[in-house]
């Protein structure tokens, strides 16, 4: 992915211009702290809102229909706080989903698309206007905004992917023996310039949850919590994760409980 890496490091140039002048001052974290305010305030993730409202009421694949009858939980249709209590189960399928595995199930039943078509293009390029998955994405996770994440748990498949996922954040796999929990359990921890989140502390986790999808600057498009899970499987040089697969949706399961309480805010921005 050479424009990504390329426009990673050109990221990094410019954090580390910033953490310069922020080093002077002598407080590194509230300098990164303000720079992402600045970042968040002009948020160009905003732009997929109305993209992905446009693409939601189009009648459009082999079926000619639009996505207005497809169910996230609360009925037909209602999308308003719906990914506040995602991943759930759906007797439909007799599966735990999360928005984009439901966004497949929609796209596939209602609109007659190909299953194999729509995740092949589901992580778009960096630079791109972004996925049909990843635009729709956005707008529905913006009608939940101001609302508080509500994962109950209530269904034992969801008790169950909910396990799964704590187990899988916690175990050291693959080549370097590497575990969600080394980079993400502890507080101020760095690759590089790049903070790592703590996700063992509440707030930290809040802030993480409340934030996905969201607008990605090194890659000038949006992405979703499947490439961010993606994205760290490939830093720990785990096997691909793939797309929607139960694994990711466990570990979105653990994560969105653990983050509980939080208020949705999307688009987030990310560096
Ligand atoms: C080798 C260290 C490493 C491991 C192990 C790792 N990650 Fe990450 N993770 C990162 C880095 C680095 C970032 C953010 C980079 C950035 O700033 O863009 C990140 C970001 C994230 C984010 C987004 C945080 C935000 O800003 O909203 C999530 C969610 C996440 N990781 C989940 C996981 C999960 C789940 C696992 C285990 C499957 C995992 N990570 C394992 C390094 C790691």
């Amino acid at each position: 992915m050479p424009i990504t890496r390329g426009g990673i490091a050109a990221i990094s140039l410019a954090c580390l211009a910033a953490w310069g002048t922020v080093l002077a001052q002598g407080k590194p974290d509230d300098g990164l702290a303000i720079g992402r305010q600045m970042l968040a305030e002009d948020n160009p993730g905003d732009l997929w809102i109305d993209r992905g409202k446009n693409l939601f009421y189009e009648k459009r694949g082999p079926k000619n229909a639009s996505l207005e009858s497809c169910e996230f939980g609360l009925g037909p249709g209602k999308l308003e706080g719906a990914t506040a209590q995602l991943p759930r189960y759906f007797p439909d399928t007799d599966r735990v989903q999360d928005l984009e595995s439901r966004l497949l199930t929609c796209m596939v039943e209602l609109q007659g698309f190909k299953r194999e078509d729509i995740v092949k293009r589901a992580i778009s390029p960096a630079g791109s206007t972004g996925s049909d998955v990843e635009t729709l994405a956005i707008y529905i996770s913006s009608r939940s905004n101001g609302m508080k994440m509500n994962l109950r748990l209530a269904h034992p498949k969801e008790r169950e992917m909910y396990k799964a996922g704590e187990y899988l954040f916690f175990r050291r796999s693959g080549q370097t023996d590497f575990a969600c929990v080394q980079c993400h359990g502890e507080p101020d921890k760095r690759i590089r310039l790049q903070d790592l989140v703590h996700m063992t502390d509440k707030k930290q986790i809040q802030e993480v949850v409340a934030t996905w999808p969201a607008y990605r600057g090194a890659h000038f498009t949006v992405r979703t919590m499947q490439w961010r899970l993606y994205d760290c499987f490939w830093q720990m040089r785990l096997p691909e994760l793939k797309y929607t697969s139960d694994v990711s949706i466990a570990l979105t399961t653990y994560l969105h409980y653990q983050g509980n309480g939080a208020v949705i805010k999307v688009p987030g921005f990310k560096r």
